[in-house]
């Protein structure tokens, strides 16, 4: 990856274009099966691109109660596009359609307007988790039937694909706009994309713009990017099945509790029940030995297993917590 992006050939994508970034952006496209794509910095710059294409201000967005985009985006819909929300429960970081429909409001010129309804694939809080692809058919449907567009945040939609072998472009049927990550398991060091159809990307291209996302000799880093594509999409399986693994190993250490039968994909969502050790108190301690892990709520730590974590990285970190534990 870094001999691809040393290589990669530049331009000036801000001035008349980038072909490395231009590359990139279609081939994300094909494989997203949308018109076109377009190269911004992060997946938050992504979903926000989205949300600032696709409402006006005063609209409001419905969203998975614990979605990326309001609960980790800084207020970002509020403070960026004067955007408010409403959430809505499902299992596996699903919506419930039934609770979709409800919350989309009537053309009555006391309420907000409905601007978008955005999902989540795979599920963050949810612990990497997937929604069933005909839940996200039935939460689109419902969506369309009222003339409200669909976002999907797929900062690990990858993920999504290997476990299921459901394609990219069927997943990203169910909705209008898709974005995604090369930064996470794919292992890229930069870079998010966001895809839909020509007069959306006009739109995103002017909201990019302002949140000055809109990158110039970029093709170094679209270059770590196409190779993410190509290269480290398959193998995207060995960390979810490490990911399994690990889950069994903590599973069996006193004092931790993971699930491996609810393990999806790449994150492992661990329960720290004993009395010595809060999950800060823990993952502080697993710090001062070189081991490394998201404290995600007062008893809950995050694993999360990635191409530069093997086998024996999952036999230090059990063996670690158990000379921690015991
Ligand atoms: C579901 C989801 N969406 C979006 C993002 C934002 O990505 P970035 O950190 O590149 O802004 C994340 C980051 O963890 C995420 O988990």
């Amino acid at each position: 990856m870094r001999e691809a992006m040393a290589r990669a050939v530049v331009g000036d994508d801000v001035l008349d274009g980038d072909p490395t970034v231009r590359e990139l952006e279609d081939e994300t496209a094909r494989w997203l099966g949308k018109a076109r794509a377009l190269f911004v910095p992060s997946g938050t710059m992504a979903n926000q691109v989205a949300l600032g294409a696709w409402t006006r201000p005063g609209d409001e967005i419905i969203v998975q109660r614990h979605a990326h985009v309001t609960t980790y985006e800084a207020g970002a819909p509020g403070y960026l596009h004067g955007l408010q929300s409403i959430t809505v429960g499902g299992i596996d970081g699903a919506m419930d359609p039934a609770e979709v429909e409800a919350a989309i409001r009537p053309d009555y010129v006391h309420c907000p307007k409905t601007g978008l309804v955005c999902l989540e694939q795979t599920h963050n809080v949810a612990g990497g988790r997937i929604a069933p692809l005909t839940e996200l058919e039935a939460v689109a449907r419902v969506a369309r039937e009222s003339g409200v567009p669909v976002h999907m945040d797929g900062a690990r939609l990858a993920n999504a694909v290997v476990a299921t072998g459901i394609p990219a472009e069927r997943w990203a049927q169910s909705a209008d706009s898709v974005s995604v990550c090369l930064s996470k398991g794919l292992g890229a060091p930069v870079g998010s994309l966001i895809a839909g159809d020509e007069e959306f990307i006009e739109r995103g291209i002017v909201v990019r713009k302002r949140l000055g996302g809109w990158m110039r000799q970029a093709g170094v880093i679209a270059a770590g990017g196409l190779y993410a594509l190509r290269h480290n999409l398959e193998r995207l399986a060995e960390d979810h099945a490490l990911a399994r693994t690990l889950a069994s190993r903590l599973n069996a250490l006193p004092g931790l509790a993971a699930d491996p039968d609810s393990v999806a994909t790449n994150i492992v969502m661990a329960e720290v029940q004993t009395d010595r050790f809060d999950a800060a108190a823990l993952a502080a301690r697993m710090r001062t030995e070189g081991v490394l892990v998201l404290v995600f709520g007062k008893r809950v730590l995050r694993f999360v297993t990635h191409m530069d974590v093997g086998a024996e990285d999952v036999a230090r970190v059990e063996s670690v917590l158990r000379g921690i534990l015991a």
